[in-house]
């Protein structure tokens, strides 16, 4: 990891065209998942049949952190690894000992927590900051329902008090609400996280991807959610933090619940996210069709200084506003899948 090791000065990249910078980059390690979330990845689709990334086709764990070397040199301050599920990466605990090495000031994690529990340590070992759970409901039956998969929901809670165990902190617990499927267990989830310290958010469901056959009226909105809890904990709202995607909300007797709005209320307008898939192309937007292709100047030899150029070009022709054009019907027709693009 030559290049990650050599000390480099930050030059931000320019603004996107919509005045935006760059300031986050999502990586995603592995397309592949133990999980089946139908709002994600739906059996009928990701089936025996379906062609995952092949592994000479993915980034190595080198090639991953070479290329994070490269954003952060462009300004970029926080980094997530997701997936798919970042968990089955083989050579993960060396990429985020990459990464924490090139000095990633927040870096952190996004996993389905099954396989959290024997991990979580040397995952904190390596350099991990901080870890967030994606944690649907409480209840087994509807757990298993929203995940598709025979995994006891109580495994997703040994990898939680594992993490907490570990030192991973804050730990933050990502819950997708479907109309009909879990939304009757908002509060329950919402006593469950306040008593163990846990940052919960509820995420608008949203139309990534093109498998899950999306449908408005599934989507419950943050608003819907909000008045919910509300009506149970009395809730104020914290100032926004600019760039952030949750809205959050204090408890005013302790603690804080966020809402995730793409849907509803799109957070465009200050996103700064970068995002890079299993085989190194780099997409602007959560909801775009194609990528830049970064892995073959790669592989072709090309410096820091080539590849800082190619990335800062294309952020600064960057016009990406998906959640905010969804509303006018103007929708590609094939976004990339949300467990190719990490989410
Ligand atoms: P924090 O740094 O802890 O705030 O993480 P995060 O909320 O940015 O990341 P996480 O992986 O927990 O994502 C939470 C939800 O927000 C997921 O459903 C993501 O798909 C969604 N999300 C994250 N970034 C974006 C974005 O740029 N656009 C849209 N539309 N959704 C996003
Ligand atoms: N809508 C909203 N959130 C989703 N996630 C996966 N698919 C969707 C979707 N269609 C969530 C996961 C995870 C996070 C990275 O994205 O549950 O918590
Ligand atoms: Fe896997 Fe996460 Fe997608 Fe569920 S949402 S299938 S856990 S990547
Ligand atoms: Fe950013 Fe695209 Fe999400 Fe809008 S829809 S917040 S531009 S990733």
């Amino acid at each position: 990891m030559t290049s990650a090791l050599v000390a480099v000065p930050v030059v931000p990249a320019p603004a996107d065209a919509l005045g935006r910078g760059l300031r986050d980059l999502r990586i995603s390690v592995t397309d592949r998942c133990n999980f089946r979330c139908p709002y994600c990845m739906p059996r009928s689709h990701f089936g025996p049949g379906y062609r995952f990334v092949p592994t000479p086709a993915a980034l190595t764990a080198e090639e991953i952190v070479r290329v994070a070397s490269i954003f952060t040199s462009l300004g970029v301050t926080k980094v997530r690894v997701t997936g798919g599920e970042p968990l089955l990466r083989r050579e993960l605990d060396e990429i985020i000992r990459g990464l924490a090495g090139i000095g990633v000031a927040d870096l952190a994690l996004t996993t389905n927590g099954a396989l959290l529990q024997r991990r979580a340590a040397a995952l904190k070992a390596a350099g991990l900051q901080r870890v967030t759970v994606s944690l649907d409901s409480l209840h087994p039956e509807v757990f298993a329902a929203m995940s598709d998969v025979n995994v006891p929901v109580s495994q997703v809670l040994d990898g939680i008090h594992a993490a907490r165990d570990a030192g991973l902190s804050p730990i933050k617990v990502n819950c997708v609400v479907r109309r009909g499927v879990n939304e009757d267990g908002i509060i329950e989830l919402v006593d469950f996280a306040r008593r163990e310290d846990l940052v919960l958010r509820f995420i608008e469901y949203m139309d990534v991807g093109s498998s899950n056959g999306w449908r408005m009226d599934d989507v419950v909105s943050g608003a819907e959610i909000l008045g919910r809890i509300g009506s149970v904990h009395a809730l104020e709202e914290l100032p926004a933090d600019p760039g952030a995607v949750a809205r959050r909300y204090r408890f005013v007797d302790g603690g804080e619940v966020g809402v995730i709005t793409s849907v509803s209320r799109p957070f465009c307008g200050d996103c700064t996210r970068a995002r890079l898939g299993v085989d190194g192309r780099l997409f602007t937007c959560l909801f775009a069709s194609e990528g830049l292709d970064l892995r073959a100047p790669l592989r072709e030899g090309a410096s820091d200084h080539e590849l800082r150029t190619i990335v800062a070009r294309h952020w600064h022709q960057r016009d990406d506003r998906y959640s905010e054009l969804r509303a006018s019907g103007s929708r590609p027709l094939q976004h990339v899948e949300m467990s190719y693009i990490g989410g």
